[in-house]
């Protein structure tokens, strides 16, 4: 099957006090998923968005909700996300003692299971529960804050992990998330990601529609040729 790169806006660099605005703009613009950065100030040293943010912005598009949680207990808060409209829920392998378990829980309440793994992490975190989720997501800056730049050693994780996908016929996403710009997507779809998330490099330009189409030239562009 052919990849296409799917662009996932962060809303952690949106304007908060303008955020349903802020969200109808990407959709309007191109966007393919909203990446949604859930933060609990203590997995993370920093806090943000809670499920009545989540259900402010389901109530703003129609378009798939990416929740990235970082947060030290996933597992009280799954149905929390998952009402609130949640359509993907990503957990840190890092923070889930019985991560197994937690996907499990995550398709139960019918939605799709994603494991993100710190640029420190091994792929081997995740290796035994591939069969069991939808998607990975390769943390390529050290998860917290927006607008830090690209840790070059996720590119290889990303190649190893794309290898471990195909051999075994998976059908599990790749996402990448940090420090993604128009002038570095290529690399990342190229090594074998599908799903890339930009923060700052789509709410910090002017035109939010070119901004997209541009990420998703360059990652498709990159695709044909790898
Ligand atoms: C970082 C978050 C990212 C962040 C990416 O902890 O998980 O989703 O918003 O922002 P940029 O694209 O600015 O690095
Ligand atoms: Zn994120």
């Amino acid at each position: 099957m052919q990849r296409r790169t799917i662009v996932a806006p962060s809303i952690l660099s949106a304007d908060f006090g303008r955020l349903a605005d802020e969200v109808r703009a990407v959709d309007a613009g191109g966007a393919d998923w909203i990446h949604v950065d859930v933060m609990d100030g203590h997995f993370v040293p920093n806090l943000t968005i809670g499920p009545p943010i989540v259900r402010a912005v389901r109530a703003a598009t129609d378009l798939p909700l990416d929740v990235h949680l970082m947060i030290s207990n996933a597992d009280a808060f799954l149905d929390a996300y998952a009402t609130a409209g949640a359509d993907v829920i990503t957990v840190h392998a890092e923070a889930c003692t019985h991560l197994h378990r937690t996907v499990q829980a995550i398709r139960a309440l019918g939605k799709r299971a994603g494991v993100a793994l710190n640029p420190a992490t091994p792929l081997c975190a995740v290796e035994h529960v591939l069969d069991d989720v939808d998607l990975v997501l390769v943390m390529s800056v050290n998860p917290g804050f927006g607008g830090q730049k690209f840790i070059e050693s996720a590119l290889s994780k990303i190649r190893k992990l794309r290898g471990l996908i195909d051999d075994g016929g998976l059908d599990v996403r790749i996402e990448v998330d940090g420090g993604i710009k128009v002038d570095n997507v290529a690399a990342v779809t190229a090594a074998g990601a599908d799903v890339v998330v930009s923060g700052s490099g789509v709410f910090g330009a002017d035109d939010y529609a070119d901004t997209i189409a541009q990420l998703r030239r360059r990652g498709d562009e990159a695709i044909e040729i790898a």
